[in-house]
């Protein structure tokens, strides 16, 4: 743990509050050092890519040597990777341009798990589209949707549909294989685009084995950095029409100079994901390492996700603090790295002003336009987020179900 924490900028502190335990990772990760200093380097370089100069080339071999880890990281057959202003930006384009590209007629298929980026886009070109947006409840009990449940739904008319990863609010992650086998096997030419902008920072991403035709991430929920999103997109989805300069290359989806320096550092997070790999396994190819980076990391949430919910040494956990309800129930296995809860006759917001007064960051989420659509059904106004990632520690679960403990 302290060779993974020493990996990390501002892991025990915070530069503006002082000491602190980060249990807000899935509002942005911590940044890797090596992030942040790939990202001065390359801010000092004035060149432009495509040029016939040394440092043009060196800066068109770092965008490629990018877009190849990052193929790696997400098993991704073919296809594009790009960047763009932000998850939820590129999020909107590939369901923009799935809407637009699609046979006419037809529904776009959603769910009420989604958050507000893919479910806005939907909802927006289905309707500029003329076709209607159809929605798969997810279950409130488990905060999560299943391959039933899309099975339930879809129907041959289902031209574009997406899926969300892993939610932000109940911390569950969905079958993506299994929700777009079940709508292909009723809408095989449906194109369908995952939000994965949760799940991206736990490892375990395999689009060969998803047959999904996009997938967006934010690089600073994946300990990179704030200021762009990237993704991946299938031949299918990148042979549309989209936004290009005219008589430009075929299948380019950016649009004007990217930042070479941002590519770069999703290098260093691939880079990690290796390292960490060679840590806990003897794999020899990079992509096994990869791989067993993930187990490592998923392996390691749920221990502390479990300590957090039942409790460790004489530390009562959540699901037995009287009052005390987790969303999506304390028993889930589809729980990635994240607890959410809200306790009888105190206000969340309360609960995260004391956590912070305590040295302990976790994150309000209010029913309000990103979160309603889990918490409304819930009857609640609010939740408390607490949010793990693979350098968190079962010392900082302690303290926080110390803080709980007298909180309450
Ligand atoms: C699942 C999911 N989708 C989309 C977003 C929006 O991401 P961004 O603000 O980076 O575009 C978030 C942010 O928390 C998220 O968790």
């Amino acid at each position: 743990m302290a060779a993974v924490r020493a990996r990390f900028a501002h892991v025990a502190t915070c530069p503006f509050e002082g000491e602190r335990i980060f249990f807000e990772n899935a509002g942005g990760a911590l940044t890797l050092n090596s992030v942040v200093e790939t990202s001065a380097r390359y801010a000092a370089i004035p060149d432009n890519q495509g040029r016939a100069n040394a440092a043009s080339r060196a800066l068109m071999a770092t965008i490629e040597r990018a877009r190849a880890d990052m193929a790696l990281f997400l098993n991704a057959p073919g296809g594009r990777i790009f960047v763009g202003e932000s998850g939820t930006e590129l999020l909107f384009r590939m369901i923009r341009d799935a809407c637009l590209g699609a046979a006419p007629g037809g529904v776009v298929l959603g769910s009420t798990v989604e958050h507000p980026a893919s479910r806005s886009a939907a909802a927006r070109w289905a309707e500029v589209t003329g076709r209607e947006h159809v929605w798969v409840r997810h279950d409130d009990a488990t905060g999560r949707v299943t391959p039933e449940a899309y099975a339930a739904v879809v129907t041959p008319e289902v031209r574009v549909a997406t899926i969300l990863h892993t939610s932000p609010v109940t911390g569950m992650a969905m079958d993506v294989a299994g929700i777009a086998r079940a709508i292909r096997a009723v809408a095989p030419g449906a194109l369908i685009v995952v939000d994965g902008i949760q799940h991206a920072c736990h490892g375990g991403i395999d689009i060969a084995a998803c047959d999904v035709d996009g997938y967006a991430i934010s690089p600073y929920k994946l300990f990179s950095r704030h200021g762009f999103g990237l993704a991946w997109a299938s031949d299918r989805l990148t042979a549309l029409g989209h936004d290009a300069l005219v008589g430009g290359p075929d299948g380019t989806w950016e649009l004007g100079t990217r930042d070479t320096g941002a590519y770069a550092t999703l290098s260093d997070v691939v880079a990690h994901f290796d390292w960490l790999g060679s840590q806990v396994s003897d794999a020899a190819e990079p992509r096994a390492r990869i791989e067993a980076a993930a187990d490592a990391i998923h392996a390691h949430e749920r221990a502390l996700t479990d300590a957090m919910l039942r409790g460790t040494d004489n530390l009562p956990g959540l699901a037995s603090m009287p009052g005390v309800h987790v969303v999506g129930g304390a028993d889930n296995p589809a729980r990635e790295g994240l607890v959410s809860f809200w306790a009888d006759g105190r206000p969340a917001a309360d609960i995260v002003d004391a956590l912070n007064a305590a040295g302990i960051r976790t994150h309000l989420r209010k029913a309000d336009h990103y979160s309603g659509n889990i918490l409304e059904p819930l009857g609640q106004a609010g939740c408390v987020r607490v949010s793990l990632a693979h350098y968190n520690t079962l010392e900082e679960v302690r303290a926080f179900l110390a803080a709980m403990r007298s909180i309450l």
